[in-house]
């Protein structure tokens, strides 16, 4: 733990162990990137199995890096990615819970119940099982840090992503479960909450008009936010959820009401 008079290194992943789920790309990718140039050793875990290519560009860097091909809805798949991680690199310092999916967008009325339990699994189920495992390897390492990714849609819920927003607001509520379960052991465990982020899970979509800032956020934004919130720098914040989303959830649009 960091204290006031080693504070320039505390962003530092030195001597670090992480996994990142979701890493084939996007915000997952641009994670292990940063945590890795910052000196973390990551195991990066998708069910995609181009996660060993996205491994391999990272190794470019110098980092130890090792994929994994894992579905987050399998207790056996989770329990084994984090005991291999724990045994490749002798410790577990860090678990960020990013992989999601939104589902087919659909009204509430059109929903089909099985694309419903689908999105809770990758998204809820798959964040549960992910603290469920590491935590006490968390603990036993004398604490650690769990970053889960949220979405702006926990609190900004969107027409057609029922399953999504709501999965995504019970992610907060499991943070901060988790926050108060880990803290005496010294795991802190944080969201973040990114707003539109130009990954495949947007395409092409253009959010421009929704996000004051008037843009989608690059993955490696988000990704400053969970490597923050991972690190020494972030050493008294637990339970917390933190809004990357371009001012998307400040309240009403950027222009001044009556301006043309
Ligand atoms: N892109 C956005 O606008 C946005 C906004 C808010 C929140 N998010 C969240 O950010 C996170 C990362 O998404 P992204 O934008 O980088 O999109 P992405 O589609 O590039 O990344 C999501 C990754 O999760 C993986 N994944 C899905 N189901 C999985 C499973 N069962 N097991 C293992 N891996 C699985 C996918 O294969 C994919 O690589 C997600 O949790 C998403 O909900 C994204």
């Amino acid at each position: 733990m960091s204290r006031a008079g080693d504070r320039e290194s505390a962003a530092s992943f030195a001597g670090r162990a992480a996994i990142v789920t979701g890493a084939a790309g996007g915000i997952g990718r641009a994670t292990a990137a940063t945590l890795a140039v910052r000196g973390a050793a990551v195991l990066v875990a998708d069910r995609r199995e181009d996660v060993e290519a996205t491994a391999a560009e990272l190794a470019g860097s110098g980092a130890e890096i090792v994929a994994r091909t894992v579905d987050v809805t399998s207790p056996a798949e989770v329990e084994a990615m984090v005991v291999a991680a724990a045994e490749r690199f002798g410790r577990l310092d860090v678990l960020v819970n990013n992989a999601g999916a939104t589902g087919v967008p659909t009204a509430i009325a059109d929903q089909d119940p099985a694309a419903f339990d689908r999105v809770f699994a990758i998204n809820v189920r798959g964040v549960f099982l992910g603290m469920k495992y590491a935590m006490p390897h968390l603990a036993a390492g004398g604490g650690g840090a769990i970053v889960n990714v949220s979405s702006v849609t926990a609190v900004r819920p969107l027409p057609g992503l029922g399953a999504y927003s709501a999965s995504k607001e019970a992610v907060v509520s499991l943070t901060r479960v988790a926050a108060l379960e880990g803290a005496t052991a010294g795991v802190r465990v944080n969201a973040v909450l990114p707003g539109p982020t130009a990954t495949r899970m947007i395409g092409t979509e253009d959010f421009s008009g929704d996000v004051p800032l008037g843009r989608a956020a690059a993955p490696e934004e988000p990704a400053e936010a969970i490597c923050f919130l991972a690190s020494d720098a972030a050493s008294f914040v637990t339970g917390e959820t933190l809004l990357v989303d371009g001012g998307m959830s400040a309240g009403g649009p950027a222009q001044r009401w009556g301006a043309d």
